[in-house]
C-alpha cells in the first residue's frame, strides 16, 4: 500500500462535536434543536471502536458542543488550546475528528497542535485499506485515498517521496510539492489502468460462473460481526474447501457445496460502517460488487452486541445506498455462545438463524435454511414465448411454473411465472432460452 499505516498502538485523542443549531444556518429557517434525535453516546462509542480497529490506542475523548462549525479550526480556538495542552501532557500522537474536515481546517489544526490529524473519511478509508480483501477492492480503496489526499497536498507529503526511493526521484527544478503531485498523478493513472484490466478479468469470471449457473451467496454485515469467521467455518465444512480455482482468482470467493441444494459461490465482503461518507460510496460499492449481484445475502449480526438493532439498521441503510436492498436476505444472528438466552423476538421481513461461527453451533441449520432460501429465490414476471416454442411451454406447465397465460395480438404466448429462479434457468436452458431480466 502507498501509505504510511498508522502505527499500532499510536496514542490517539478523539474529537466529536454535537452541533445544536445546524438548521438555523439555513436562511429563513427556524432554529431547530437536532440533538434530541441523535444518540451521541452511541456515535462516540462506534467512533472509538473504529479508531481502535484502525490500530489506535484511544487515550482521550473530547465531546464538544457548538452551535456551528468554526471555519478555521472546526471547533473553537479555546478548545484547540485545551486539546493542545492535552496532546502535550498525554503524549498524543494522532488526533481524530469524527467529522469531515476541509483540507485547510485539517492543516490549521495540525499546525496548531503540532501533531498528526485525521478526519472521519481518512479514518474509514484507512480501515477499508486494512480490510479490503480482493485485489480490486484494494485498488479502489487506494484510489479513494489518493483522491482524499490530493486536496491536502499543499504541505508536501514527504512519505510519497520516501515510498519511491527518495531524493533521486525529484525532477529538475521540481519542488517537493511538485514531485508529490507528479507521483500522485502517475500512481492514479497506474491504478486506473490496473482497475480496468482487473475489472475485465472479473467480468469474465462472473460470466463463466453464470454459464455454470452457480448462484452467489454474499456474506455481509457490520464490522466485527464475525463474517470472516463464518466464511472460514463454512468453507472448512465444504468438500470443495480446496477448490483453488476461485481462491487464486480472488481470496474472497470460494465454491461451496450446500447439502440438498448443490454447488454455490460464497463471497466474503468488507465490513459495513455507520454513516458512510458520501464520497466513499463508490469505493465501498466496488469492494462489494459480489454482494450487489448476489442471489442471497447472509447478513451476519453480532447478537451479543449492545447495539444489535442500530447495527442492523446501519447495514440496511448502506444496502439501500448501494442499490442492494431488494436482494433476498437471511439474518444470521452470530456469537450465540456469548448469550445466556436467545431472544426470539421477530425481526420483520427476513428469516433469522442463530449460530456461533466460532463453535459451529447452528451451522447445519444455517446450511439447510440457505438451501431452502436460495432454492426459494423466486423469479416473478412475464415470459413471452413464440408460437413455435410449445415444447418449452409444456415443460413450464408440467413443472408448475405458470400462473396464468394470455395470447398476444401477434399470437405469442405471454406466461405469468412465479417459480424458483435456479430451476427456471435450468428449464429454459434445456431449450436454449435465457431468462429475461426481472420485470
Ligand atoms: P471485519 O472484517 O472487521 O468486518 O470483521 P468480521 O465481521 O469479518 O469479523 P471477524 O470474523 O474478524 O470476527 C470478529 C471477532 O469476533 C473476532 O475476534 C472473532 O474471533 C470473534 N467471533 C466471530 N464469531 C464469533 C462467535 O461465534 N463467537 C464468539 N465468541 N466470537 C466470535
Amino acid at each position: 500500500m502507498f501509505f504510511d499505516r498508522p502505527k499500532d498502538g499510536e496514542r490517539a485523542l478523539l474529537v466529536h462535536c454535537d452541533f445544536t443549531q445546524i438548521n438555523s444556518l439555513l436562511p429563513g429557517s427556524k432554529k431547530v434543536d437536532i440533538v434530541s434525535s441523535i444518540d451521541h453516546k452511541l456515535i462516540i462509542s462506534e467512533f472509538s471502536e473504529l479508531a481502535s480497529s484502525a490500530g489506535a490506542d484511544v487515550v482521550e475523548v473530547y465531546k464538544i458542543s457548538r452551535k456551528i462549525p468554526n471555519s478555521k479550526f472546526f471547533i473553537g480556538s479555546g478548545k484547540i488550546l485545551e486539546i493542545k495542552e492535552c496532546v502535550r501532557n498525554e503524549k498524543i500522537e494522532i488526533v481524530m475528528f469524527n467529522h469531515n474536515l476541509s483540507p485547510s481546517q485539517e492543516r490549521n489544526i495540525e499546525k496548531e497542535l503540532n501533531c498528526k490529524v485525521i478526519d472521519r473519511t481518512g479514518l474509514i478509508l484507512d480501515i477499508f485499506a486494512q480490510r479490503a480483501r480482493s485485489h480490486i477492492g484494494k485498488l479502489q480503496v487506494e484510489l479513494a485515498q489518493l483522491d482524499h489526499i490530493s486536496t491536502r497536498l499543499v504541505r508536501g507529503w514527504t512519505h510519497l517521496e520516501r515510498q519511491k526511493g527518495g531524493i533521486g526521484l525529484r525532477g529538475p527544478g521540481e519542488s517537493q510539492l511538485e514531485t508529490d503531485r507528479r507521483l500522485l498523478r502517475e500512481r492514479i493513472k497506474w491504478i486506473r489502468q490496473r482497475l480496468s484490466k482487473v475489472n475485465k478479468q472479473r467480468e469474465q469470471g462472473r460470466k463463466s460462473r453464470k454459464r455454470a449457473e452457480l448462484p452467489t451467496i454474499a456474506i455481509i454485515g457490520y464490522t466485527n460481526a464475525g463474517k470472516s469467521t463464518l466464511f472460514n467455518s463454512l468453507v472448512k465444512e465444504s468438500v470443495f474447501a480446496a477448490d483453488q480455482l476461485f481462491a487464486t482468482l480472488d481470496p474472497t470467493l470460494r465454491a461451496l457445496e450446500i447439502p440438498q441444494f448443490g454447488k454455490v459461490i460464497l463471497a466474503d465482503t468488507v465490513g459495513f460502517v455507520r454513516d458512510l461518507p458520501h464520497k466513499l460510496v463508490d469505493a465501498f460499492k466496488a469492494t462489494l460488487d459480489e454482494a450487489t449481484e448476489a442471489d442471497l445475502l447472509l447478513h451476519v449480526i453480532d447478537a451479543s452486541s449492545d447495539d444489535v438493532s442500530s447495527n442492523i439498521e446501519a447495514v440496511n441503510n448502506v444496502l439501500e445506498e448501494i442499490d442492494a436492498s431488494d436482494i433476498p436476505m437471511l439474518q444470521v444472528m452470530n456469537k450465540i455462545d456469548c448469550l445466556d438466552n436467545i431472544k426470539t423476538d421477530e425481526l420483520p421481513n427476513h428469516e433469522k438463524v442463530w449460530i456461533s461461527a466460532s463453535t459451529g453451533e447452528g451451522i447445519p441449520h444455517l446450511l439447510s435454511t440457505i438451501a431452502k432460501n436460495i432454492g426459494g429465490a423466486y423469479w416473478k414476471g412475464k415470459l413471452t414465448l413464440a408460437a413455435s416454442q410449445c415444447k418449452l411451454r409444456s415443460k413450464l406447465y408440467s413443472s408448475g411454473a405458470v400462473l396464468a397465460e394470455e395470447i398476444s395480438t401477434f399470437g405469442d404466448f405471454i406466461l405469468e411465472i412465479d417459480f424458483p429462479k435456479n430451476e427456471l434457468i435450468r428449464l429454459l436452458d434445456t431449450e436454449g432460452q435465457i431468462l429475461p431480466s426481472r420485470n
